[in-house]
């Protein structure tokens, strides 16, 4: 065996430890469903109080099986499993699949029963998904294991599921049944005590039976390892992953920007993208995903054809599309010239493509041939509405007959109908993905062009930058040694010169003296910031003061100033005078540190309203040059950047600089936790910071 996996999915031989004559117990349905799916291999119930189990001999115990036992599935109470998963250790049973529940879930005395098993089965080299879970599924036909006790077993096909909420798991299995969506494997995760998500992943990398990968997440066991082979795996298959816990409930305490439009969710976001993983919002997403992937190849470009008999769910259709980021592909007028000859004279003949109420499936066959024949066109969404005189299952077939003769994408929507209404069926079961809605069809061909264009983007690469390291770590030791949590903002500006970045100018002073001098250095047109440990979001405290024209200027602001934040009670260490950079455009770069994924760095158009505009693209560290291009570009604002309305272009180059010597700098100094470059300017050339919060 040269998978760790290989005794769970495909075992010669399974012992049901907990086999039950008595319907309604798991041990009940585990054995019927082995039988029932007509497993390959050798059954051997084990129950002490009964000498057979639906009609096959049964032994009191795993140790009195007279052949070798490659996989035991495991569904007695939760003392019992333990002494079982003893005796299968001494039996040499090399896999496990504990169904029992009672374990970490519960907590205290739970715990320690897990940490037990978990113990037992490394000691003994076995395997073992659970406990907790509801077991595992492998359609190969050399195999046909269906140790479930899941009601339905699966059709057989290529996607392979994971599942980290049993019942779910279940539910999805039974519902795919319906869409004629067939599956490789399924594992229902349970506690993940032994095999994790991560595992499966490898194993399924390398599983020719696997075409596509389903997850239903609640958690990242290890997500840096997840991010690594993800990233690696969705370059070969398809990993679609439904990910609950999208809205954090409860605020986390967090000082910077970054911070507070940050969380694990937007982590876990910022790793799909990354890393190309699919990332469904529902179940009903899943299906949808999963229902075309596994039929159909991607898009690769992303002019879509939409052909149809009724102008409604078209126009619904064209508006899902463009909200999508895909296109309405634009026919060759040979293209419609030729529709012309047949079609009636009402029939609307530029795309979307409205062949009216009347439409046959002669017309549809025509009308996706000539759409498809197009090279304008990369893919065709056909809906089809029907009338009251219908011929559905006709126009399905039209339907499927003409996307077999192209290589491109074709999904349906039979308006109005259901799953289980003629057509739908005509159509899945030719490998034609039907939906029930416009948008459902829309959004899925974009999920699947994404896909298109993450297998062909470019890698990138990571840079490394020159950097003064010794004069950085000489700024954070500093910190240190005094307690301070926080840089203070000349620090943080000096240890980001250090690395490379431009900064306005600055100095720090302690009155107005000091000021005039600092200024004299500078030179006018200035900034006076109030500095001090109370001063955190100097906006909100009037304390700052920008476009100072001369010493006068200067002397009244800081007058000003100083009698204002006094009365505030506002202690103030001092001042800073700062260049003041005149023009461009506000941007946000920063990070803050996830407890689950680490380093999250952001980008956004920045000031003092970022909170609110929350236009921020998000990125794991470390990130390529071909992220950062990407993480500027996404943000809803980039056009602003790129230049609007007769302004020169901002200089995008030098934030994806900045971006790059942040992903560095984290990376270099474990110990910051949180920064916040709000803002950095951006220029026509060159950008520069401005104001900087760093926090250890
Ligand atoms: N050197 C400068 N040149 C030009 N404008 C500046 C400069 N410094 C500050 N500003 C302007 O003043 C705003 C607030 O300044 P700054 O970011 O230093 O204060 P802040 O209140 O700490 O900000 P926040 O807490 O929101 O990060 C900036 O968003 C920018 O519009
Ligand atoms: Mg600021």
């Amino acid at each position: 065996m040269v998978d760790r996996l290989d005794p769970i999915f495909s075992p010669n031989s399974v012992a049901v430890i907990g086999a039950s004559r008595q319907k309604g117990k798991v041990g009940y349905a585990i054995l019927h469903n082995l039988i029932v799916n007509e497993y390959q291999g050798t059954i051997y119930p084990v129950n002490p109080n009964a000498e057979s189990v639906h009609s096959i001999k049964a032994y009191p115990s795993v140790l009195e099986i007279p052949g070798p036992v490659d996989l035991a599935v495991i569904c007695v109470p939760a003392d019992a499993a333990m002494k079982a998963a003893e005796e299968c250790a001494k039996k040499g049973v090399k896999g496990l699949v504990v169904i029992t529940a009672g374990f970490r879930e519960i907590g205290g005395a739970g715990e320690e029963r897990e940490r037990t098993l978990r113990e037992l089965v490394r000691t003994n080299g076995m395997t073992m998904v659970g406990p907790n879970c509801m077991g595992v599924i492998n359609t190969h036909p050399d195999v046909q294991l269906d140790a479930t006790f899941a009601p339905t077993p699966p059709l057989r096909g290529n996607i392979s599921f994971m599942s980290q909420s049993g019942a779910l798991g279940v539910a999805i299995l039974d519902h795919a049944r319906n869409l004629n969506i067939g599956f490789a494997k399924f594992v229902s995760l349970g506690n993940k005590a032994d095999v994790s998500g991560n595992d499966l992943l490898m194993s399924w990398e390398n599983d020719p039976d696997t075409h596509i990968i389903l997850m239903y997440l609640e958690n990242f066991g290890n997500p840096r390892n997840f991010a690594r082979i993800a990233r690696r795996l969705s370059k070969k298959k398809p990993l679609i992953a439904v990910k609950s816990g999208r809205t954090e409930a409860g605020g986390r305490a967090t000082v910077s920007h970054t911070g507070a439009l940050g969380g694990s969710d937007i982590a876990a976001e910022a790793v799909f993208a990354q890393t190309g993983v699919i990332r469904a919002n529902s179940i009903d997403e899943l299906f949808d995903y999963a229902m075309s992937f596994s039929k159909l190849k991607p898009p690769k470009g992303k002019r879509i054809a939409v052909v149809t008999d009724a102008g409604g769910p078209a126009i619904m259709c064209t508006d899902a599309l463009i909200q999508q980021e895909l296109e309405l592909a634009t026919l060759k007028p040979k293209t419609i010239e030729s529709m012309r000859k047949w079609a009636p004279p009402e029939a609307s003949l530029t795309n979307p493509v409205d062949l009216i109420a009347s439409a046959g499936p002669e017309d549809y066959r025509r009308a996706l041939d000539a759409v498809l024949a197009d090279d304008n066109a990369d893919a065709a969404i056909v809906i089809y509405v029907p009338p009251i005189v219908t011929a559905e299952v006709d126009v399905a077939r039209a339907i499927w007959e003409t996307a077999e003769k192209y290589d491109k994408p074709v999904l349906c929507n039979f308006m109005g109908r259901s799953e289980d209404s003629p057509g739908f069926v005509e159509l899945v079961q030719h490998g034609i993905p039907s939906y029930l809605y416009p948008e459902s069809a829309a959004r899925t061909l974009a999920a699947m062009y994404r896909y298109h264009e993450y297998l062909n983007r470019r890698e990138g690469a990571f840079p490394e930058f020159k950097v003064d390291k010794k004069a950085a770590t000489r700024i954070v030791e500093t910190a240190k040694q005094h307690g301070r949590k926080r840089l203070t903002e000349a620090e943080a500006l000096e240890l980001l010169h250090a690395y490379g970045f431009a900064t306005a100018k600055t100095r720090f002073v302690k009155d107005a003296e000091e000021a005039d001098q600092a200024a004299r250095e500078i030179g006018y047109p200035l900034v006076l910031k109030a500095v001090g440990k109370d001063l955190l979001h100097k906006t909100e405290q009037k304390a700052v003061a920008i476009d100072l024209r001369d010493e006068k200027d200067l002397r009244d602001e800081l007058a000003k100033m100083e009698k204002r934040l006094q009365k505030a009670g506002v202690s103030v260490d001092g001042y800073l005078v700062q260049e003041y950079v005149a023009g461009g455009k506000e941007t946000i770069l920063g990070m803050n540190r996830d407890k689950v994924f680490g380093p999250l760095l952001a980008f956004g158009l920045g000031g003092v309203y970022v909170e609110y505009l929350k236009d921020v693209a998000f990125g794991l560290a470390p990130i390529t040059d071909e992220d950062a291009r990407r993480m500027i570009r996404s943000i809803k604002t980039y056009p602003l950047l790129a230049g609007v309305r007769g302004e020169k272009p901002s200089d995008v180059a030098a934030l994806e600089d900045g971006l790059l010597r942040l992903s560095q700098l984290v990376h270099d100094f474990e110990e910051i936790k949180e920064i916040d470059l709000n803002p950095v300017i951006a220029l026509e050339t060159g950008c520069k910071v401005v104001d900087a919060r760093i926090v250890l």
